[in-house]
């Protein structure tokens, strides 16, 4: 055994490693939001901590840093910066309240974060809401790289449950210590997440959903809620493998937006889809990877202080915005959008998304692109060169945007409408509150008929889950959306595979 110490914001934590294990598997126990894209696989970089050392701090990957007695090291500051967590809707419920008494909490199960809100039971009033990244990013950026953790490690599931649950029932204690009298707590939560993140909640195995015929052990559609340490807990109803019950709360809680004809669309580690057709919905999900997040793109991190969530061309060089201004650490989802775009409007990427090398692109251009060892351009956008994109970080922004692309093709094939058929577009999730809707059109992600009929609604999962929480004819509404959603299976699918590489080209 050697004990490590860690300092997390302002605390430092002593910590015990086994035997020269990594720093990242001592992390990873005591639930620290470290980010581990890869999965441990020590690939992508992102696992930082500042070791600390005689000579000052010095950078190192924790899944490759095995534990020595007495080391000290820190985690990067971005790792404790506070995440939004959407907005409310409770008050905005066409659903009558079930009022019974106490405090509960309705929860969003994502993948990049966990997010609460505490209401009061006997008025249907938000107390307050918390968010924080979710600790089981330490396991990987996405549920197929925790599902690998599972499959390989003996007591993997148990661990990410535990991770998983001790991080809902803080922030959800953190809630009840600020918005409550001392000694009252919660005596129900509703939570809502992907299939596999409900899975994992309950200490069920997620693992057939990796595989076809990606069926999951169970689709959460028994209302009996289950207990945790005295709470009593319900989860959202799921619709497949890959279309969870973030997706049938979201659907509740912007039911009354979801007109006749009209499209919602989450994007994120995956993206889903629903498609309103008559009295029911048709549901798909698309594989986009971390890359709409940050994960696995050379300059990519999440939306944090630093990050550039939107960028532009002034004539002379790009204008980046950056979340709490000063310099640019990283490109968030929505910045990475609005970089492609940008790159696509100045002629910098061809058709067939290749990022051009200084000699092959517009005259102009070549202060700010680099030729790489294959030929193709690295396209930099500080004077610094410290913020750019690779060709490798384009292919995976492109793969992601043509997937999300076919899909919603291949929806609105099945439902025999054309896209200028659309009444609107609904962005749920992280990236849908903050992508410019132009960069989407501009590089092909969304149809270019759905120009001026998109709207960005933030969490949409919390807010279902508030919903359902507060009222039992909300939770009857949800589990009815859950019966009436057909889900379009994609894998195999002859109009998704034809689909696809025709959305991967630019135009
Ligand atoms: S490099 Fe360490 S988790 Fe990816």
């Amino acid at each position: 055994m050697s004990s490590i110490f860690v300092r997390h914001g302002e605390r430092v934590l002593r910590l015990e490693g086994r035997g020269g294990e990594p720093v990242l598997d001592v992390l990873r126990r005591a639930g620290l939001p470290v980010q581990a894209v890869c999965g441990g696989r020590g690939t992508c970089g992102k696992c930082r901590v500042l070791l600390e050392g005689p000579a000052g701090p010095q950078e190192a990957l924790a899944c490759r840093l095995p534990t020595a007695d007495g080391m000290r090291l820190a985690l990067p500051l971005a790792s404790n910066a506070s995440v939004c967590c959407g907005v409310s809707s409770g008050a905005l419920s066409p659903f009558p309240l079930s009022p019974r008494g106490g405090a509960g909490a309705a929860v969003d199960l994502g993948t990049t974060t966990v997010a609460a809100e505490l209401f009061d039971l006997s008025t249907g009033q938000s107390l307050g809401r918390a968010g924080a990244w979710n600790a089981q990013a330490a396991f990987g950026a996405d549920v197929l790289t925790r599902i690998a953790y599972v499959m390989e490690h003996d007591g993997g599931l148990a661990l990410l449950q535990d991770v998983l649950r001790r991080q809902v029932l803080s922030l959800v204690e953190e809630l009840c210590r600020r918005h409550l009298p001392p000694g009252q707590r919660a005596g129900e939560l509703f939570l809502s997440g992907n299939t596999v993140m409900q899975h994992i909640a309950c200490g069920l195995s997620p693992v057939s959903i990796a595989k076809a015929p990606f069926s999951p052990p169970t689709l959460f559609w028994q209302e009996a809620p289950l207990e945790w340490e005295g709470l009593a807990v319900r989860l959202s109803p799921c619709v497949a493998g890959y279309v969870g019950g973030d997706i049938t709360a979201g659907l509740l809680s912007c039911g009354r937006l979801l007109g006749g004809r009209s499209l919602f669309v989450d994007v994120g580690t995956n993206g889903e889809m629903a498609l309103r057709c008559g009295d029911g919905f048709l549901c798909c999900a698309v594989a986009t990877g971390p890359a709409f997040e940050g994960g696995g793109i050379s300059c990519g991190m999440a939306g944090l202080p630093g990050a550039v969530r939107r960028m532009s061309w002034d004539g002379a060089g790009p204008v980046l915005e950056v979340i709490g201004g000063g310099q640019p650490r990283g490109l968030c989802g929505s910045g990475l959008l609005d970089a492609l775009a940008l790159l696509l409007e100045l002629g910098a990427v061809d058709q067939s998304g290749r990022l051009l090398p200084p000699d092959e692109a517009p005259r102009g251009l070549a202060p700010w692109l680099e030729r790489d060892q294959n030929g193709n351009g690295i396209f930099f956008f500080t004077p610094d060169r410290s913020l750019f994109l690779t060709a490798g970080d384009l292919r995976a922004l492109q793969l992601a945007k043509g997937a999300v692309a076919a899909g919603i093709e291949v929806l609105l094939r099945r439902a025999g409408l054309s896209a200028d058929e659309l009444d609107g577009l609904y962005l749920a999730g992280g990236l849908g509150s903050s992508l410019n809707p132009q960069s989407a059109l501009r590089i092909g992600m969304f149809p270019p008929q759905l120009a001026g009929k998109i709207t960005a609604l933030g969490n949409t999962a919390l807010a279902g889950a508030g919903e359902a929480l507060l009222s039992e004819r909300a939770r009857a509404a949800l589990f009815d959306i859950a019966r009436r959603c057909t889900y379009v299976e994609l894998s195999g699918d002859a109009d998704f595979s034809r689909a696809f590489p025709e959305h991967l080209l630019f135009d």
